[in-house]
């Protein structure tokens, strides 16, 4: 699928669907919660939600006090539910950016960032150019001494995922893609289960960039 059908199947999906039918819907994304909170992560620091869609992560943030937050996506039919959801609450403190993680325009001026969050995005970019791709932009926006924070389909999970093809990790595949500068702080296994009770294993991890 090349880079436009990949973006008009995101809007397709975010057109189409209630968001509490997708796969991937939270009502609380507590995994990646106690994480933020574990690293004690700054609330004034820029944190980044990558292929943020409409999840609650971003409410969550809000309320505990980070100020600084971009919320970016390929579909901006996703960024105009999630901006809409927020409304006067996200003012002054959320940044939406539609733009693509693989093909960046407009993120990297958004650097440096001290915190990128990602849950079940990266495992959607299955040629290894992509994989490259994500990961070059993250090190590029990511300060030294910050966190990444990933959250893909384990092992034992799901091969595809809204149709499409997936890479399954486990942490030592994430920590080998981030490089050799990045030390891993904590991984878990986690099952979500999908609002149709599907269970969908991840593995999250929170890795400190050194240098
Ligand atoms: C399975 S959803 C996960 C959404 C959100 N992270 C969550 O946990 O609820 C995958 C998201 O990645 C976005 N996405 C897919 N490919 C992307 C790309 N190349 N650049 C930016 N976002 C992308 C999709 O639009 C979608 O919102």
């Amino acid at each position: 699928m090349n880079r436009i059908s990949q973006r008009r199947h995101w809007e397709r999906i975010y057109e189409g669907s209630e968001e509490e039918k997708l796969g991937w819907y939270e009502a609380m994304p507590k995994p990646s919660l106690d994480l933020i909170n574990t690293i004690g992560t700054n609330k004034n620091g820029r944190l980044l939600i990558a292929g943020a869609g409409t999840s609650r992560l971003a409410d969550c943030l809000l309320e505990q006090g980070f100020n600084d937050i971009i919320a970016t996506d390929i579909s901006s039919q996703a960024l105009c539910l999630l901006k809409k959801r927020l409304g006067e609450k996200a003012r002054g403190k959320v940044t939406f950016v539609v733009d693509d993680l693989l093909r960046p325009k407009l993120l990297p001026g958004f650097a440096p960032v001290q915190f990128w969050q990602d849950r079940a995005v990266l495992h959607f970019f299955v040629d290894e150019e992509d994989r490259q791709a994500y990961f070059d932009l993250l090190r590029e926006m990511l300060a030294p001494g910050g966190h990444a924070l990933l959250a893909a389909f384990n092992l034992q999970g799901a091969k595809m995922c809204s149709g499409l093809p997936v890479m399954n990790y486990n942490a030592e595949m994430l920590s080998k893609s981030l490089g050799p500068e990045f030390e891993l702080i904590s991984s878990f296994d986690f099952t979500h289960h999908t609002p149709s009770g599907e269970p969908r294993p991840y593995v999250y991890g929170v890795w400190r960039r050194e240098g």
